[in-house]
């Protein structure tokens, strides 16, 4: 979603902010502005890249103090008027901005009534708006913060500058995320550590409430009561935040070429001197708990059906698995002593944070599985785990989703102090090694006769229904052709009626309880005209299967053929000509509900 990207007292603010907002990419935009301080505040802005940005700005920048933002659409389209920074009507103050807020069109009514006049269609020109209105009351801009941030409901970080304020950078934060790079003789300030790292590993993240300033040389936050606070400087380190391709024409294919590494590097990570290495209070939390809620969104939430699964087989722990945005607005607690495990790539992702504090008001702890340490969810959670997959800029997930579903079954197994995991975990290193370097070619085909279909089915049962699931997404992200998952046992109760003459039916066979099954749902389909690919594993394979693996443990799937729907997504995308990192209208980071 959109990104901010500020500074003041940086050597060439120019090149950072066009660098910082092409880093920032992956989130996802539509448009891309500059403001800086020249005296007055001159600000450049357009509906495109920040490349496109990077032609229409001049080329010489010589002030302190710059903001600047890509913009992903909620309140009014894509257009030069609704991009980012925004101006208040006396021209005092500008702001970038990201989130929502939800109550501007009463805000917007009252500063009407008041005189002000809007010239956009967002949300974020209410807050400029209301700063200057109050700054103008009494020339603080400290107190317009306070005061502002008091009526605005929603969701912000912004960095905020005004006129009067030639050395000043403002900022204030409620859910969507902001971290302050601490230099010297310089501070930055963006919605992630990926813009600053080349200039420094000193980072302050705000929190919930927090606003403030930086100058040159000073860092200043305060609480939502005006106390100065203290803040805790984390280190970050270059090379996790390096958006390298490695030789590699698109992210996620490189992403997907990770995933092996990154599996080795988690097993690593949890189990060291013939020992799981899990937090001893999470698994006594875990082992305690009667009830596992688990919560995600779109890739997570597949991982977190696969997680709840794995407990209830293997752990004997009853579980329930929600989408997050579903769960939100009716939140249930079964069980005397519920557990809640949150599942997040980026940590920052707002149902979920939406969801922490309706658990966290009930007092019931929590464990967040991200990629992202730091994160906002991270600092709300009871436990973290890592998935240790190292950053992933496409927007459509791969290596993450592998390395969540591995670091769940790890999780599964340390409950019982079962190793039966760490042989299964090598298996799939085998497999995707495999796939890596043998099926590759067989993917494309594939992809190339099913690219201009406009309908396609993923059939599955259990584990393999979770994947299907995941491999749909996948599809439909980076592809945009319709794809639906079905379980096996549901095709007859309905989807069935859909399927004709020539429909692609990709269908994984890679458990033995229920290959059988899935055998009968490929003639089904196949005697009403389908085009079936069957993906198998050595012992359940026929020999007209399109692809076929090594043997490997049924319940890692997620973990053992998730790649080849990563391949496969990615090939119809390319064959399609689509870009593939970026996807239309997705974002990577999705900070507002
Ligand atoms: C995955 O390919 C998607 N882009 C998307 O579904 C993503 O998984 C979802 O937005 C959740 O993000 P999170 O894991 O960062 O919370």
């Amino acid at each position: 979603m959109c990104g901010i990207v500020g500074a003041i007292g940086v050597n060439n603010p120019r090149e950072y902010v066009i660098e910082g907002l092409k880093n920032l990419e992956y989130r996802g935009y539509d448009s891309a502005g500059v403001g800086f301080l020249n005296k007055k505040i001159k600000i450049y802005k357009d509906v495109g890249s920040p490349s496109h940005l990077d032609e229409i700005l001049p080329k010489n920048i010589t002030s302190d103090v710059i903001i600047s933002h890509t913009r992903w659409a909620t309140h009014g389209v894509p257009s030069k008027k609704n991009s980012h920074p925004h101006l208040s009507m006396n021209k005092k103050i500008s702001l970038v901005h990201n989130g929502l807020i939800d109550n501007y069109i009463d805000l917007r009514n009252f500063l009407i009534s008041k005189g002000y006049t809007f010239y956009s269609q967002t949300d974020t020109e209410v807050i400029g708006n209301l700063l200057e209105y109050y700054y103008l009351q009494n020339n603080d801009m400290l107190v317009a913060l306070d005061k502002t941030k008091a009526n605005i409901k929603g969701s912000y970080a912004c960095a905020i500058i005004n006129e009067d304020y030639p050395d000043t950078l403002f900022m204030m934060r409620k859910t969507s995320p902001l971290l302050v790079g601490k230099g010297k003789g310089f501070n930055l300030i963006a919605s992630d550590a990926s813009p600053m790292v080349k200039y420094t590993n000193e980072f302050i993240e705000l929190d919930d409430y927090e606003y403030g300033y930086i100058t040159k040389y000073d860092i200043k936050v305060f609480n939502r009561n005006n106390e100065l606070v203290d803040k805790a400087v984390t280190i970050k380190d270059l090379e996790s935040y390096s958006h390298d391709l490695n030789g590699y024409p698109h992210y996620m294919l490189k992403e997907i070429e990770e995933i092996d590494t990154v599996i080795k590097k988690l097993v690593t990570a949890y189990y060291q001197d013939n020992e799981y290495q899990f937090n001893k209070d999470l698994l006594n939390d875990l082992k305690e708990s009667d009830h596992i809620i688990f919560l995600g969104c779109g890739t997570s939430y597949h991982a977190s059906l696969v997680g709840g699964r794995l407990f209830e087989n293997f752990n004997n722990i009853s579980t329930t698995k929600y989408i997050a945005s579903e769960w939100a607005f009716h939140p249930t607690f079964p069980g005397v002593r519920p557990f809640v495990v949150l599942i997040s790539q980026s940590g920052e992702t707002a149902d979920l944070i939406h969801c922490q504090k309706i658990i966290k008001k009930k007092g019931f702890r929590t464990l967040l599985i991200t990629n992202t340490p730091g994160s906002t969810l991270s600092r709300g959670a009871t436990y973290t785990l890592l998935i240790h997959a190292g950053v992933e800029v496409s927007v459509a997930s791969t290596k993450a989703y592998a390395a969540q579903v591995a670091l769940l079954s790890l999780l599964s197994g340390a409950i019982n102090n079962d190793k039966k995991v760490l042989n299964d975990l090598k298996d799939t290193i085998r497999v995707i090694e495999y796939i890596k370097n043998e099926l590759k070619d067989k993917i494309k085909g594939i992809a190339e006769e099913i690219k201009d279909h406009e309908n396609i089915f993923y059939l599955g049962r259990s584990f393999d229904y979770f994947l299907s699931m995941e491999a749909s997404l996948k599809l439909k992200e980076v592809s945009y052709i319709h794809s639906e998952a079905i379980p096996g046992g549901e095709l007859k109760h309905g989807p069935i009626a859909l399927v004709n003459e020539g429909l692609p039916v990709i269908v994984f066979i890679t458990d033995p309880t229920t290959a059988n099954s899935m055998r009968s749902n490929i003639e089904e389909v196949k005697s009403r005209g389908a085009k079936v690919y069957t993906i198998s594993t050595k012992d359940l394979s026929k020999d007209e299967d399109s692809l076929v693996v090594d043997n490997y443990a049924y319940y890692l799937s997620g973990v053992a053929v998730s790649s080849i729907a990563f391949y496969l997504a990615y090939y119809v995308s390319l064959a399609k000509g689509y870009n593939v990192d970026k996807p239309r209208n997705l974002a990577k980071s999705v900070t507002v509900e």
